[in-house]
């Protein structure tokens, strides 16, 4: 049997606030296995960014826990690398040395390797001759594209990805989607598995082998759609408008739970 690379068991999770517990996740189960893409799709304020910081090791759930191939994450590990909507990087830090940074806790490697794997990272996004420099120097795609070599360079098992196209134009947003999928499961890449939240459907459609909808309030997962297209994916196939279709409805299910 395939053992599951990440397993996420029953959590659930309230925002403690003055005026008492406000639920945001209940009883969240699912598995994701070697080589998948695995997508959690929500509206606005549903509690993806709580899940996906509960599985980072960011935060505690109340109850339930998830485990890293079988053994449960406490904390946050350089085995479980996040991408997020803002790209995170630092001002003051060139491209290259902000992907070194995810490379600081191998003491292992002496600062010469270092910068070689962060190079070898750069040049996997397509930022070859960018490594000097600053984010405010480059587009919102280089920077997300910074931020993805920073994660993959951290060498992680999962790869957890946060709205990772909504800060960037519809062009930029769509020409970073089409490459994504082969950098993160790239030959020199680590990565044996991604989980992504969105609320575009369309991402969602276009990048995963699996597509879990969450809804109510508390969330819950309401549906669980495989996605069986072959890649690249075209947008304009009858066949992608069909998923779409089938996860709109779900979505908008997802509202009346
Ligand atoms: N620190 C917090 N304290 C209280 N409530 C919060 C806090 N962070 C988020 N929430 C609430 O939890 C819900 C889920 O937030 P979030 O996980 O950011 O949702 P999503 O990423 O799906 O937009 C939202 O309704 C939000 O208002
Ligand atoms: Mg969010």
């Amino acid at each position: 049997m395939r053992e599951p690379i990440l397993e996420v068991i029953d959590i659930s999770y309230s925002y403690k606030t003055e005026r008492g517990p406000i639920p945001v996740l209940k009883d969240i189960s699912f598995k994701v296995y070697q080589r998948e893409f695995v997508s959690i799709v929500a509206p606005t304020g549903t509690g993806k960014t709580t899940l996906l910081r509960i599985i980072a090791g960011l935060r505690r759930p109340d109850s339930g826990k998830v485990l890293l191939m079988g053994e449960e994450v406490k904390a946050p590990t350089p085995k479980l690398a996040m991408i997020f909507q803002d790209f995170a990087l630092f001002p003051w830090l060139t491209a290259l040395e902000n992907v070194e940074l995810a490379l600081l806790h191998r003491r292992d490697l002496s600062k010469e390797v270092r910068r070689e794997v962060a190079r070898k990272y750069l040049a996997l996004v397509g930022l070859e001759g960018f490594e000097n420099y600053y984010p405010r120097e480059l587009s919102g795609g280089m920077k997300q594209r910074v931020a993805i070599a920073r994660a993959l360079a951290a060498q992680p098992v999962v790869l957890l990805m946060d709205e990772p196209f909504a800060n960037l134009d519809a062009i930029t947003a769509e020409g970073l989607r089409a490459e994504i999928y082969d950098m993160v499961f790239h030959e020199e890449s680590t990565v044996k598995a991604v989980v992504m939240v969105s609320h575009n459907l369309e991402e969602v459609v276009e990048l995963s082998d699996r597509v879990l909808v969450l809804g109510g309030r508390p969330a819950r997962v309401i549906a669980e759609v495989d996605i069986k297209l072959p890649r690249p994916r075209n947008t304009r196939d009858p066949e992608f408008q069909d998923y779409l279709d089938r996860l709109y409805s779900l979505l908008s299910m997802s509202l009346k739970v």
